[in-house]
């Protein structure tokens, strides 16, 4: 993990928030690549949701809803972590990550901690950041930031079923940032307080519900094998009865090994009609579906697939980074799907001079309608190529002098290190073509 923590920091891809006033408690800022590289696991999310098919729709709800929503949720009441503080040093903890350890129920000492350590008895710390809406604070003007983006599609269940005209079954998806007062975030972006979140709430017949729970699970289980996660370090972890959410009968995890070991990416819930029977009780507004065909109303159930953008994004990292070799020196490459690279394509001028940089700015501005491309004149070429491995851009451009006679650059593979000469005028083409064809990884790394 360090590996890649210092990797983002040093190329710009995530850094620490508000560093320069030493930080802010498990906040992170995204730099250029970065931000690219998480706008192309959304994209990746959203071509799979919407544009591979035609029975779900997108929504961009607020982040601050009516605070009646989170009552009905059942977050106001039971969205607690169980907390316990040291004594002695101040710090906290979650009570129930402390019981898994030798130490016994009501553990009076911190893992690994001072002897002089001393905990508190446990209390409910509800997770939800409070602010004020409106001027003055005054009691009643109490409002959340979401801790979910799910609520948002289960208040707008109404809006969406009448103007799109969909009937189960449907899902709604949506991304969008959310708050957790995390007592324990860490591990980098895996657990923040402020996240990006990217879900999908499937509306179904009851009678469907198991069906669906089974084909999303697969579904979204094998998003992350497309985008090129190793299969053994990708696993589904079902949910045990006393693990399940309040409001779930049936979780499954997708769950990737990471640095710190197998932990969550991804929940697939059943959450049968609990959310929509909630809302319609709490709002007085009837939140079914008339179906003609049998001339019955009914609620319909709902699958969740729950990822987070950040998760994600860490786990793809972790997963490209590697370290290998090449002429005796050493390169670090990020080995990332063509398709999630932040940067698809390097144009480097061999020298500059000749009027090869003149050919590459010009070979530049051709590709960039297409493909995120970038242009780099400076240092030797070998050290340009190191730059581009380690940020994963899967081809390197390169100008040369045999270019200015006869309009071709030679594309260098990020991981065969394959060199091939293309026509400049064939070159969208080329590598339009190579970003669509399937990827795999080139050795386990
Ligand atoms: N609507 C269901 C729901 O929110 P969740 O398991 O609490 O379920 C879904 O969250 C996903 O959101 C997680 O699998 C994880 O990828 C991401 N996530 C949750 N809390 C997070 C945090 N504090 N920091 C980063 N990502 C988080």
């Amino acid at each position: 993990m360090e590996k890649v923590v210092s990797l983002c920091k040093r190329r710009g891809f995530v850094f620490p928030s508000s560093e320069i006033y030493g930080g802010i408690g498990s906040t992170y800022d995204y730099g250029h690549y970065g931000v690219l590289l998480k706008n192309n696991v959304k994209a990746q999310w959203w071509r799979a949701l919407l544009l591979d098919r035609d029975d779900v729709v997108a929504l961009d709800s607020a982040i601050i809803q009516h605070p009646r929503t989170w009552e009905a949720s059942g977050h106001l009441e039971g969205f607690t972590d169980p907390l316990v503080e040291c004594r002695t040093c101040g710090q906290r903890f979650r009570a129930d990550h402390l019981e898994a350890l030798p130490c016994g129920r009501k553990p009076s000492r911190h893992p690994g901690g001072d002897p002089a350590c001393d905990l508190t008895e446990s209390r409910s710390f509800n997770l939800m950041f409070e602010t004020t809406m409106g001027p003055v604070r005054e009691t009643g003007a109490a409002v959340y930031l979401r801790p979910e983006t799910a609520q948002g599609i289960f208040v707008n269940f109404k809006n969406v079923l009448s103007f799109s005209r969909k009937k189960p079954p449907f899902g709604i998806a949506q991304v969008g940032k959310s708050f957790r007062n995390e007592i324990t975030p860490g591990n980098f972006i895996f657990r923040m307080r402020e996240f990006e979140q990217m879900e999908m709430e499937f509306f179904v017949p009851p009678t469907e519900a198991e069906r669906w729970f089974a084909y999303w699970t697969t579904a979204r289980r094998d998003w992350y094998l497309e985008l090129g996660l190793r299969a053994d370090r990708l696993r589904l972890r079902p949910h045990d009865a006393d693990e399940l959410s309040h409001y779930s009968s049936a979780t499954s995890d997708v769950e990737y090994l990471f640095p710190i070991g197998w932990s969550e990416l991804e929940g697939i819930a059943n959450r049968g009609d609990f959310d929509l029977t909630q809302h319609a009780r709490f709002s007085g507004e009837k939140l079914e579906y008339f179906d003609q065909a049998t001339s019955e109303h009914y609620v319909p159930h709902v699958i969740e697939p729950a990822a987070g953008a950040d998760r994600a994004a860490l786990a793809f990292l972790c997963d490209a980074y590697d370290e290998d070799e090449i002429g005796g020196e050493r390169r670090t490459v990020l080995r990332l799907h063509p398709r999630l690279a932040p940067v698809k394509a390097a144009v480097l001028p061999l020298v500059r001079k000749d009027g090869q940089p003149e050919l590459a700015r010009e070979v530049r501005d051709a590709l960039r309608e297409r493909v995120m491309c970038e242009y780099d004149e400076g240092g030797a070429i070998g050290r340009r190529y190191r730059r581009q491995d380690e940020i994963g851009t899967p081809f390197a451009v390169t100008v040369d002098h045999q270019s200015l006679e006869d309009r071709t650059v030679t594309v260098r593979e990020r991981d065969s290190l394959a060199q091939e000469r293309v026509a400049i005028d064939a070159l969208g083409d080329e590598l339009e073509r190579r970003l669509r064809a399937p990827w795999t990884r080139p050795h386990p790394g």
